[in-house]
């Protein structure tokens, strides 16, 4: 990518101006809210539980992220220098707003918190399918609220809200992401929206480092709590690691910032792997694990925890800022950093 290219990104406010999008953020999160609550009824729980991935998988407290040690110039950026190791905190979950069993259809999350030198936080969540449904915030929030009526006509709500080619373009993307999981070990995981590194917006992945494929298919017992079961036996046997790449902006048609339901092919802008996210074997089931668990699950992820160099970018990520927060005062959060 040349200079010229990395510089003619742009972003573009809804409403003409920030303060203006920004209203329009404060109805979200309040959708979003009514949401929340109505899940809470649904669950027949007493306490509000987070509006979407209401169920973690798996917490832990002493993951790695280890830099490569030949890390491209171009993405030395604050904390990301060659060779660094950053501590993380990662917490899996089911997308699901209402807990499900794990071996249903659902799309599957993961929240990381690097620790960064000085104490402050850098969140990094993604999700197990590379392109949002939604193009913007106000699409995703309302879908999200037309998919709380009766399964039985959904798709004709959504038609006769978003037009049908929206509707079932949504639909298909929808559909396509849900599903049962093979393991987390097994899962890859993409940012959706992009985000800016240093000067230039990039989005990015993590890829599993598998083993083998007997171990991927031994690691999923049909159960209700078949992924953490499945992750636990894994991770008795050996650490789990992902590689983590970044794929940079190309131009506004190919890879834009706006627009989160298009997909950054790899054709058009190539993964570069930067780095390793190590979760060292233990016993995530034993005392201290279920603990490191239930701390994990009390700690707010937000996009936002980041330094002003790893800003969220695009409409569907600025509204996120809101939203997140919004959520996590209503389920109670111990910290949001
Ligand atoms: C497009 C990219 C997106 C990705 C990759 C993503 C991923 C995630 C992940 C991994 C979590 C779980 C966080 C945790 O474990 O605590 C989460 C939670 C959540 N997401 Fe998203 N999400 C995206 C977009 C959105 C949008 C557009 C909205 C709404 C405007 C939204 C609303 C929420 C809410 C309300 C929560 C719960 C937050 C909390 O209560 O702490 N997400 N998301």
């Amino acid at each position: 990518m040349t200079n010229a290219e990395k510089s003619s990104w742009t972003e573009a406010y809804e409403g003409g101006s920030l303060e203006a999008e920004r209203q329009g953020f404060r109805q979200l999160a309040q959708a979003m809210l009514d949401i929340q609550e109505k899940n809470r009824e649904s669950a027949g729980v007493s306490h509000a539980m987070r509006t979407l991935h209401s169920k973690i998988l798996v917490g832990v407290t002493n993951a790695e992220l280890r830099m490569d040690s030949d890390l491209q110039s171009q993405f030395h950026v604050g904390h990301f220098i060659p060779g660094a190791v950053l501590r993380a905190s990662i917490r899996f979950s089911n997308a699901s707003g209402v807990p499900k069993r794990d071996d249903a259809a659902d799309m599957r999350g993961i929240a990381i918190k690097l620790t960064l030198p000085g104490g402050k936080a850098h969140d990094l969540l993604m999700t197990n399918y590379p392109v949002s449904h939604a193009r913007n915030a106000k699409q995703f929030v309302q879908f999200a609220t037309i998919a709380m009526g009766d399964p039985a006509t959904l798709k004709e709500r959504l038609v006769a809200h978003f037009g049908v080619d929206e509707a079932m373009r949504m639909i298909t993307t929808v559909m396509k992401g849900m599903r049962p999981s093979p393991g987390l070990q097994a899962e890859a995981f993409w940012s959706r929206g992009a985000l800016l590194w240093g000067s230039f917006p990039v989005r990015l992945m993590l890829r599993p480092c598998l083993y083998t494929s007997v171990e991927q298919s031994e690691a999923r017992p049909a159960t209700a709590d078949g992924l953490r079961e499945g992750f636990a036996n894994v991770l008795h046997e050996r650490p789990i690691a992902y590689r983590l790449a970044i794929q940079s902006y190309v131009d506004e048609e190919h890879t834009p910032i706006e627009d989160a339901a298009v997909e950054w092919l790899e054709s058009v802008a190539p993964p570069v792997e930067v780095g390793t996210l190590v979760i060292p074997s233990q016993n995530i089931l034993g005392e201290e694990g279920l603990r490191d668990m239930a701390k994990v699950d009390e700690m707010a992820f937000n996009p936002w925890n980041a330094p002003a160099l790893f800003r969220p970018l695009g409409n569907i990520n600025r509204a996120r800022g809101e939203v997140y927060g919004a959520s996590a005062k209503a389920w109670g959060a111990s910290s949001n950093a």
